[in-house]
């Protein structure tokens, strides 16, 4: 089958290489010229090499392609999925600026087309926003009727940063959100190959799949964050504590690793939404709230350890090692390191950062911060290091790095590091929820 990607983004080219991987013809759309140009050459716009690396290899084969022209990579597409981008606004409501343009614009081939296309929304949004906005958008444009002249249909993704492709191909679960019989088996029909369990369902169902899903992994983060706290102050190392209590199958062992904080371009968006959604409804989440509270307080928790190991911050030099909101990815949207380093200041330090992949984006949301070429560089000097994203090469430090600290005191805000190897190599070890080290 011939199938269209509006929006050559994340998770637009995760799911254009997954269907493509699966036989199928892609055409990607994006308005941004580079984006398509990157495509083109087998680039991925993002770092994400396993999936650029199957990405060259379907351009080689003319299996994917992009272009600028939306029109006519949705007249071409008998499937349509949109992959839009949807960001925040300052209120926390999604923006669906993005969305509407594209479905204005999908509407418009669809009117110049005979064949019967299904018009699938990948991005992520509010209940009701399928059938309420997107379903008119694309009704008055084509001059069709959903559900007749073309199909609807809701498909949230659930990939995760660092492993969309593997993600993609091998999903937890499929959830196929139609208007109507004829778009849902259409779509059951795409994703046949892959072995993950469908669920099919309504639109607005699929939505608040989608947000359920993120809301409940942003929960555990800093439910994790709220006992490592409280196990901080006990003088227990709040690992073992979360470990042996996710044993238990109805909590899970997953994403109960305490930290800074979550970061990225999707639970802390969604989460602000889903309020805004609710509270728009006239229902105040208090969940939500408290979530998204506990989540601003975590960098000062790592700020407040430091300041116990090495007193007053004041004219002290600090290290960030990690800029990315996660170990592995150069994405530094809702990072930690912004409102860490924003903390550290204020405090009066000055702060030295290293990240290996997200410093020149970080470079241009704080020009005026001191950039390190290198880890072992950034440690040189300073009177204390925190570590803000889990990146494997941080693991490695050693003897050799720290005894180059004025200061060797390292607190790992992500509990990534090997406590006994730290302290093995002549350093003072404080983790978030590490309470035998007080
Ligand atoms: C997240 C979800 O995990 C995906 O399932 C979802 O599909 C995706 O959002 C999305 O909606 O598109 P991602 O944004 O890649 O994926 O990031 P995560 O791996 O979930 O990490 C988010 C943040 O939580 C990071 O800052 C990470 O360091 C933090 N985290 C994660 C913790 O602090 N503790 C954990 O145990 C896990």
């Amino acid at each position: 089958m011939k199938i269209c990607i509006v929006g050559a983004g994340f998770v637009g080219l995760a799911t254009g290489v997954m269907f493509g991987k699966l036989g199928h013809e892609i055409v990607c759309a994006d308005i941004d010229e580079s984006r398509v140009n990157a495509v083109n050459s087998g680039k991925s716009p993002f770092f994400e090499p396993p999936l650029e690396k199957e990405l060259s290899r379907l351009v080689k084969r003319s299996r994917l392609s992009a272009t600028t022209d939306v029109v006519r990579a949705a007249s071409e597409g008998e499937t349509i999925f949109l992959c839009v981008q949807t960001p925040s606004l300052p209120s926390g409501r999604i923006d669906l600026h993005p969305l509407k343009s594209a479905s204005k614009t999908v509407g418009r081939a669809i009117k110049r087309c005979k064949d019967y296309k299904v018009v699938v929304v990948k991005s992520t949004v509010v209940p009701s926003t399928t059938d309420a906005i997107v379903l008119p958008i694309l009704e008055k444009s084509s001059g069709k009727k959903a559900g007749n002249g073309f199909g609807l249909a809701m498909n949230p993704e659930f990939l995760q940063e660092g492993s969309a492709l593997k993600d993609s191909m091998q999903p937890s679960r499929i959830v196929i959100g139609a208007l109507d019989k004829r778009s849902g088996d259409i779509l059951a029909k795409l994703y046949a190959p892959l072995k993950a369990e469908k669920v099919r369902t309504d639109m607005r169902t699929a939505e608040m799949i989608k947000y359920a899903s993120n809301a409940f992994l942003a929960t555990k983060i800093s439910y994790a964050n709220e006992i490592a706290n409280m196990c901080v102050r006990f003088g227990i190392d709040s690992e073992s504590v979360l470990a042996a209590a996710g044993m238990d199958p109805r909590i899970g062992r997953l994403f109960l690793r305490p930290g800074l904080g979550f970061g990225g371009s999707c639970l802390p968006k969604d989460v602000k939404a889903l309020r805004d959604k609710a509270r728009s409804e006239g229902f105040s989440s208090r969940l939500l709230s408290t979530i998204l509270a506990i989540n601003e307080a975590q960098p000062s928790e790592a700020v407040s350890m430091l300041e116990s190991a090495i007193g007053a911050l004041r004219g002290k030099r600090i290290a960030v090692l990690g800029l990315a909101f996660k170990g592995g990815v150069d994405d530094i949207r809702e990072t930690r390191a912004l409102p860490l380093i924003e903390t550290l200041r204020s405090k009066g330090a000055a702060v030295v950062a290293y990240d290996p992949m997200a410093a020149r984006s970080f470079a241009r949301a704080m020009p005026d911060l001191e950039f390190a070429s290198s880890a072992a560089k950034c440690l040189k000097g300073v009177d204390g290091a925190i570590v803000q994203a889990d990146w494997e090469e941080f693991r490695r430090l050693g003897r050799t790095e720290f005894s180059s600290m004025r200061t060797p005191v390292i607190v790992d805000g992500r509990r990534c590091l090997d406590p006994d190897r730290i302290r093995k190599a002549g350093a003072r070890y404080l983790g978030i929820g590490y309470g035998a080290a007080r």
